[in-house]
């Protein structure tokens, strides 16, 4: 049973989800297909949580709508990158309402909750209690201003409402009250005690090394230090009108936490099959093989912001409902970054998968190669475009398409294409590939995905070595040399499409009808065998689009740099939490100079109080250096720093444009201290 994170139903996917719970995810399964286990493989849509009525509030549209829309679109995503869902279902069906709704009774029947009353805040003007996402404020543990109530997202605190400063209201920006309530509590306390703690150390890796069936060194340093800290009951109700209501009496109003019945999103998922395809293929199963027959091993693959809710949290609920199996393994990633930055919806710093297929069509396996060969496994990674053309110039074409070309193309020319009869396929390079299919089994085990893929392309490597050290090419018309050495790279081919289909399953099927394979499985291709026409499968990436690329990322910066300092236009609201993201400071130009190569740029020295910052700003045409010093401006100071021909530009100078596109300062009205914050 294998479960990928249900991404939130409130935006896009980007690359960053795909490396992190998807990608992994899938080559598991498909791997594990391939070799005749019984899997099912599961995802869907979360569309619970306050990030969603928020969109839907901020946009002027119902809940529902915001998670159809994003429903299909991610859907539709995932199936686009070969992602091998069993079922990818969505936690607003009913089928989902009922699953979650009769998992809470359970529990609250058999008087697992703790019920109590407490204060919570409450938002006067909204009429509203301010769960989580609700209510914004100051981060206790690195001072952010914008820390959400369940999770600052600068520093990855997970925190509560209570630990905020200056707690203020997402909706309204007032200050909360505080009102009494009631919620149900899981004793996650208790739970430690009588068995949790127990059961993560059984799991406590054993050496460096990361062994088969181990759990990652990081997943169980997060877990343990939740653990060392003394994990708290939890509530797992809330005050709000979208989610699964609660299903007892006296809980009008109320819904099951989204991270409660987000994860019971695997188990509808899973019944869900049972009136679907996979019930064609499967006719005796039930749902309940998966999820609650000890033979079967459940695996969550997440980011390493959910690790907390999979190791701890949802065994906690599973163990006490009493009818399930635990997961065997959570293997967890960590995060992709992008040309040296964060990835981050809100600042629009990503690469959306539905947009890179406009640009990149038919080339899926580019992308998802990239992504395998630098998933964040251990530690962060980087995504870059250089490095992504790199790649599939270097690696795909030069190394695997060449190689496979090679093959095909020989074959054509010297046997019409026929795979050569009467041959044994050679014993050194037989024992060669299974070694690199043994070290990839043992790789794709151990949840190593990176060096699995480097093994992959190592037979690649083995092949073309194998041809270019024979060269069939030098040897005499006739000479038995010759159709022995394509029989084995045929062969290698072969071995090639097998494992394409956990790596690079597009490409797998294109070679699949060259070769005349007809299923996925471990046999030689046969003598005898007429191949298709060579084909390329994959092609290089020019100079230009990579550049085009780059390009649409920086726009995209500069495009969010504009939308935050535009003029609010009614019809797009922003919400007081948009604008507290701007940190704007008075400051004090020290000295202007022409920007040595751009007629437009003057590079600044600005006085910020504390600091003094270089700024490059597109003035030129509008003030003469020497006429502005001592001029006081507003600066956005924690725009992400960015080059501007050549020069680190490190904020910004908000410009007044008149409707003939003059600029001017926009400047206090009388001296202020270099550094006064704009509010
Ligand atoms: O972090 C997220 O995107 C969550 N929506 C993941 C939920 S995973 C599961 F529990 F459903
Ligand atoms: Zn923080």
């Amino acid at each position: 049973m294998i479960t990928s994170a249900l991404p939130y139903a409130n935006g896009p996917i980007h690359i960053g989800h795909l490396a992190g719970a998807y990608l992994p995810a899938d080559i598991y399964a498909r791997y594990m297909r391939l070799k005749g286990k019984d899997v099912a493989f599961v995802c869907g849509s979360d569309e619970h949580g306050v990030p969603v009525t928020l969109r839907a509030k901020k946009e002027g549209i119902k809940p529902q709508q915001v998670v159809d829309k994003y429903h299909t679109i991610n859907k539709k995503a995932f199936e686009d990158f070969g992602i091998s869902f069993d079922m990818y279902h969505r936690t607003s069906d009913p089928l989902h309402h009922e699953t979650a709704s009769a998992f809470f009774k359970h529990l609250y029947d058999k008087g697992v909750f703790v019920e109590k009353e407490s204060k919570q805040y409450y938002d006067e003007q909204e009429k509203q209690f301010l769960a989580d996402r609700y209510i914004v404020g100051t981060c206790p543990k690195c001072g952010n201003e914008n820390a959400y109530g369940d999770q600052c997202e600068k520093c990855g605190s997970t925190l509560s409402p209570e630990e905020l400063k200056n707690p203020r209201s997402a909706l309204s920006g007032n200050q909360p009250i505080k009102k009494k309530t009631k919620h149900w509590y899981l004793p996650l306390d208790k739970i430690q005690e009588e068995w949790l703690e127990e059961w993560i150390d059984s799991h406590k890796p054993k050496g460096n090394k990361q062994e088969t069936e181990e759990w990652k060194t990081n997943v169980y340093g997060q877990c343990k230090s939740w653990l060392d800290q003394g994990l708290q009951p939890r509530a797992v109700t809330r005050d709000l009108n979208w989610g699964v209501p609660v299903p007892i009496d006296g809980a009008d109003g109320k819904v099951l936490y989204v991270w409660f019945d987000a994860p019971i999103g695997y188990i509808s998922a899973t019944k869900a099959l049972e009136g679907s395809e996979f019930r064609v293929h499967n006719s005796e199963f039930s749902w309940k093989d998966y999820w609650q027959n000890k033979d079967t091993k459940l695996l969550h693959f997440i980011g390493k912001d959910n690790i907390v809710f999979h190791c701890l949290i949802f065994p906690a609920m599973l163990k006490a409902h009493g009818d399930y199996i635990l997961p065997e393994n959570i293997p967890s990633n960590e995060f992709m970054n992008l040309e040296g930055d964060k990835i981050s919806t809100s600042r629009n710093w990503a690469v959306w998968l539905h947009e890179y297929l406009e640009d990149f069509p038919n080339k899926e396996d580019v992308l998802r190669y990239c992504l395998i060969s630098n998933m964040p496994e251990n530690k962060d990674s980087e995504f870059t475009w250089k490095d992504f053309q790199e790649k599939n110039n270097s690696e795909l074409v030069g190394i695997l398409a060449n190689f496979i070309n090679r093959v095909v193309v020989l074959t054509h020319k010297y046997f019409d294409g026929v795979v050569p009869e009467g041959y044994e396929f050679n014993e050194t390079l037989r024992l060669k590939i299974e070694q690199s299919t043994n070290v990839i089994d043992k790789h794709i085990s151990s949840y190593q995905f990176r060096a699995a893929l480097q093994e992959f392309m190592n037979i690649a490597r083995e092949g073309n070595k194998y041809l270019t050290d024979a060269e069939p090419w030098k040897l005499e018309k006739g000479d038995p040399k010759i159709p022995q050495v394509l029989f084995d790279c045929i062969q290698v081919c072969g071995v090639l499409q097998k494992c394409m289909e956990i790596f690079l399953p597009f490409t797998s099927k294109k070679l699949a009808t060259i070769l005349k394979i007809e299923e996925p499985q471990l046999q030689n291709v046969a003598p005898g065998t007429q191949l298709g026409k060579p084909e390329h499968l994959f092609t290089r990436i020019e100079d230009k689009d990579i550049q085009k690329q780059i390009d649409k990322l920086q726009n995209s910066k500069k495009q969010n740099m504009e939308a935050n300092s535009s003029i609010v236009n009614p019809q797009s609201e922003i919400t007081f939490d948009d604008f507290m993201k701007m940190n704007i400071k008075v400051g004090t130009i020290k000295s202007a100079e022409k920007h040595p190569d751009a007629d437009k740029l003057l590079k600044l020295e600005v006085d910020l109080g504390s600091e003094t910052r270089t700024i490059v700003s597109g003035i030129a045409q509008h003030y003469q250096p020497e006429n502005i010093v001592g001029t006081q401006v507003s600066v956005l100071t924690n725009l992400a720093p960015r080059k501007i021909r050549g020069i680190e530009s490190q904020g910004m100078i908000l410009m007044a444009e008149n409707t003939d596109g003059k600029l001017a300062f926009v400047s206090p009205d009388k001296t202020v201290d270099s550094g006064s914050e704009i509010r």
